[in-house]
């Protein structure tokens, strides 16, 4: 396209069919350069490709390798519960407000939702799903959390649970100020936070 070729009466029909052509062929390349983003890469062994990052890559969860498809800014939250089916990871502000999310990322407790997954490859990633050993019985800090009655809705429970996991795995007799600290990144709107920290207690007593 030329400035000759403007036309402001739309009666160049040369420049009109040119103009029209454009669009449709940033429309067709567009939709080629999707489809190719979705195609390039599914063969074994390859990374499907956006914009250089690759997508197909492999997280450790739970001890396992998952092989997923994660998109550039996708955070480990949403990996986790609608790629992966994870959905003991729960998602309240999706800001990095509540703690609903925490989970163990090298056994260091963090905020899913604040996390992108890309960032987490070759980390050792633990929810509260892997918490449970082999023959089905509960982690000791699922156990106390129980006979504490610590959860009301249950909706900040895992985050609760992820949180003191990763306490009493560094520190297994903290005191009760210590254990308020570690837990005070989650927030219950329940205000069950004097069950849970009995909770946390009874598990240092026991594990
Ligand atoms: S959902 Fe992640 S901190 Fe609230
Ligand atoms: S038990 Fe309901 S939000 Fe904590």
């Amino acid at each position: 396209m030329t400035v000759e070729n403007f036309d402001p009466n739309g009666t160049n029909h040369s420049f009109s069919l040119s103009r029209r052509e454009l669009i449709k062929s940033v429309i067709a390349s567009g939709v080629a350069v999707s489809a190719g983003s979705m195609l390039v890469g599914c063969g074994p062994g390859s990374g499907v490709q956006t914009g250089g990052v690759e997508r197909l890559i492999s997280i450790n969860v739970n001890g396992k390798d998952r092989r997923v498809d994660v998109l550039p800014q996708e955070t480990l939250a949403n990996t986790l519960r609608l790629k992966l089916g994870l959905t003991g990871t729960k998602l309240g502000c999706d800001r990095g407000e509540c703690g609903a999310c925490t989970i163990l990322v090298d056994e260091v407790p963090v905020y899913a939702c604040s996390t992108l997954t890309h960032n987490v490859r070759g980390r050792k990633i633990t929810t509260v799903e892997g918490l449970q050993a082999p023959d089905g019985s509960l982690h000791p800090v699922q156990q106390a959390f129980v006979d504490e009655l610590g959860p009301q809705c249950g909706f900040c429970t895992p985050g609760q649970v992820m949180s003191a996991v990763a306490l009493l795995n560094v520190n297994p007799n903290p005191t009760r100020e210590e254990a308020r600290q570690a837990l005070s990144g989650n927030l219950c709107r329940c205000g069950a936070y004097d069950h849970y920290l009995n909770g946390v207690m009874r598990a240092a007593r026991e594990v």
